[in-house]
C-alpha cells in the first residue's frame, strides 16, 4: 500500500505546532507496518532547506486563475528521515521563511493544484492521499470535482482534522483560482455563503479522522459552524487518538538535553537540567518548576495566564516558567509579568529550551479550552513530568486525575482562574511528599504514547477504504 500524506507542516522541515509532529512521525510508524508512507509539503525557505539538499523530480507549470506558474517537486537527499519527503516549490509565489502568512488562499492553493498535477503524471496511483487540515482541503474536492483530475477520483481520500478552529475561509470572488469544475457543484465548497476549505474537505473526502475521540464527540456539538455539518457526515468520521515519536521524545537519547536520563535516573537526571533552568531563568531550584510550552492563543487559555500566575505565586511556593508566541497583547502582559519573583518567561519558539523544560519542569500546565488531542501532555508524561490539563479532547484522553483508579496528573474542569489554581495548589501540594512524586514520575515514564497503536488504526481505515 502506498500512502501520500498532504501537509502543510512536517517536523524537522517546517513546524509551528503538533500538526508537525504528527506528519513527521506517523509515516515512520506506518512504514513499521510494512506499507509505503511519504509525505508531500510546500517547499519554505527556512534553516532546514537552505541547510539540505533536494533532488527535483518533477518540473511542470501550473495554472493558478489567470496565472501560470512554474513549479518542482524536490525530493529530499541527504537526510535521515525514515520516509521520503517531497517539497513543493513555486518560486513566483515566494515560499517565504514563514509558514504561514497573509496570502495562504493563493498559496495553499497552488501547492495543492500542483501537487495533484504532479500525481497526475505518475504511473500507478497511490493508494491513499492523506491530507491534513484545512490548507489541504481542497484536495478531495478538486479530485471528485475538477475535469482536470477526475482521474484521480477512485483514490481514496482521508482528512485529519487537527483544528477544526481554522478552517481556511475564502471568498466566493476567488472561486476562479479552482481548476474548473461543473458549477453546479459550488456548494460543495460553501458553507455559510463562503468557501470554507475545511468544510469541502469533510464533503468531499471519503473517511475524516479527528486526533482525538473526545475531539469528534465534541465538535459534534461545537466545531466553530461546523457541527451540523459534522453530525451529517457522521458516518464516515472517527476519532483517532495521536502518538508521539518514541525516538525523538527519549530521556536516553535527546541531544537537546543537559543530562539524559532513563527511569532509573529521573530523580538525578531531572535535577540536572532543572538546575539548567533555573540557572538560566533565574529562578530557585528548591520550588516545584511549574511550566507551559505553547501557542499563546484564546484555546490554551493563554489570555487568563498573567491573572493565573499572579495568583498562583501568592498563594504557593512555587516557580513558574513560560515559553511561548502568539497572541500579541498576552505576550505584552506576560512581558510586563518579568518582575514578579519566582516568574520568567521566553518570549519565542525554541525548540531545544524546550525539550528540556519538558525534562526539567516538575509540571506541565495545559489549561486549554480546546485541544484536539495536545502532544505537550505525552511529551511530559514520556519525560516523567506531571500534567495538569483542563479535561477536554485528547487531554481527557490521555490524563487520568490521581484521584481516580490508575490515576497519575492532574485535571480541572473548565478553564477558569480559580480552577487552574486550585488545580496547581493541588499538584504544590502532592509535590510535597517526595516518595510519591517520584514514585508517579516512574510510572507515567512507562505509558506507552508511541504511535504503534495509532499507525494501525490508521492502516487498518485505510483498508477499509480500499476494500
Ligand atoms: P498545537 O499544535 O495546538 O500548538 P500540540 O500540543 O499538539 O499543540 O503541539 C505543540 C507542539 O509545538 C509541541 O511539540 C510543543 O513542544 C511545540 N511548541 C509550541 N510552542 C513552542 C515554542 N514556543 N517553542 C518550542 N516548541 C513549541
Ligand atoms: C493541532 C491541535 C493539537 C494537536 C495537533 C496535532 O494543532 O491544536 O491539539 O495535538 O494539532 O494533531
Amino acid at each position: 500500500m502506498n500512502i501520500l500524506h498532504i501537509s502543510a507542516e512536517c517536523y524537522p522541515i517546517a513546524k509551528v505546532g503538533g500538526l508537525a509532529d504528527v506528519v513527521g512521525a506517523l509515516p515512520k510508524y506506518q512504514r513499521e507496518l510494512n506499507v509505503t508512507s511519504n509525505v508531500v509539503m510546500p517547499f519554505y525557505n527556512n534553516k532546514f532547506t537552505q541547510n539540505n539538499s533536494f533532488d527535483i523530480v518533477h518540473e511542470d507549470q501550473l495554472i493558478l486563475g489567470y496565472d501560470t506558474l512554474s513549479f518542482k517537486i524536490l525530493k529530499l537527499t541527504n537526510s535521515n528521515l525514515e520516509f521520503d519527503l517531497y517539497c513543493v516549490d513555486i518560486p513566483e509565489l515566494i515560499y517565504k521563511e514563514y509558514v504561514y502568512s497573509a496570502d495562504d488562499t493563493e498559496r495553499f492553493l497552488a501547492f495543492q493544484i500542483a501537487t495533484l498535477d504532479w500525481i497526475s503524471s505518475w504511473q500507478e496511483n497511490p493508494d491513499i492521499i492523506h491530507i491534513h487540515d484545512h490548507h489541504t482541503g481542497l484536495i478531495p474536492f478538486m479530485m471528485t470535482q475538477s475535469y482536470k483530475y477526475k482521474s484521480l477520483r477512485f483514490i481514496p481520500t482521508i482528512l485529519t482534522i487537527h483544528n477544526a478552529q481554522y478552517q481556511g475561509w475564502f471568498s466566493h470572488r476567488k472561486v476562479y483560482l479552482i481548476p474548473e469544475f461543473n458549477f453546479k457543484d459550488v456548494g460543495l465548497l460553501d458553507w455559510n455563503s463562503i468557501i470554507n476549505p475545511l468544510a469541502a474537505a469533510i464533503k468531499c473526502a471519503w473517511a475524516v479522522t479527528t486526533v482525538s475521540p473526545s475531539y469528534m464527540n465534541e465538535l459534534k456539538l461545537s466545531a466553530n459552524g461546523l457541527e451540523n455539518l459534522l453530525n451529517q457526515e457522521s458516518d464516515k468520521c472517527i476519532g483517532i487518538l495521536n502518538g508521539i515519536d518514541w525516538n525523538v521524545w527519549n530521556t536516553e537519547t535527546d541531544d537537546y538535553l543537559i543530562k539524559n536520563y532513563t527511569k532509573s535516573t529521573v530523580v538525578s537526571g531531572k535535577k540536572a537540567n532543572k538546575e539548567w533552568l533555573c540557572n538560566e531563568f533565574k529562578l530557585d531550584i528548591d520550588k516545584p518548576l511549574f511550566a507551559f510550552i505553547g501557542r499563546l492563543v484564546g484555546e490554551k487559555g493563554s489570555d487568563l495566564f498573567p491573572e493565573i500566575f499572579k495568583k498562583a505565586l501568592a498563594e504557593n511556593d512555587i516557580s513558574i516558567l513560560l515559553l511561548g508566541s502568539g497572541n500579541k497583547e498576552t505576550e505584552k502582559q506576560l512581558t510586563a509579568l518579568l518582575d514578579t519573583e519566582n516568574y520568567n518567561a521566553y518570549i519565542g519558539y525554541d525548540e531545544k529550551l524546550s525539550h528540556i523544560i519538558y525534562a526539567g519542569a516538575d509540571f506541565i500546565l495545559m489549561p486549554s479550552r480546546v485541544e484536539p488531542c495536545g502532544l505537550n501532555q505525552m511529551y511530559s508524561l514520556r519525560y516523567g513530568t506531571m500534567p495538569i490539563v483542563n479535561a477536554i479532547g485528547g487531554l481527557k484522553d490521555t490524563i487520568i486525575d490521581l484521584e481516580q483508579e490508575d490515576g497519575f496528573g492532574i485535571r480541572h474542569y473548565g478553564v477558569t482562574i480559580t480552577n487552574v489554581t486550585t488545580a496547581i495548589s493541588r499538584a504544590n501540594s502532592f509535590y510535597q511528599n517526595k516518595k510519591e512524586f517520584v514514585k508517579n514520575s516512574k510510572k507515567i515514564m512507562a505509558i506507552d504514547h508511541s504511535w504503534n497503536n495509532s499507525a494501525q488504526e490508521y492502516i487498518n481505515l485505510y483498508k477499509s477504504l480500499k476494500k
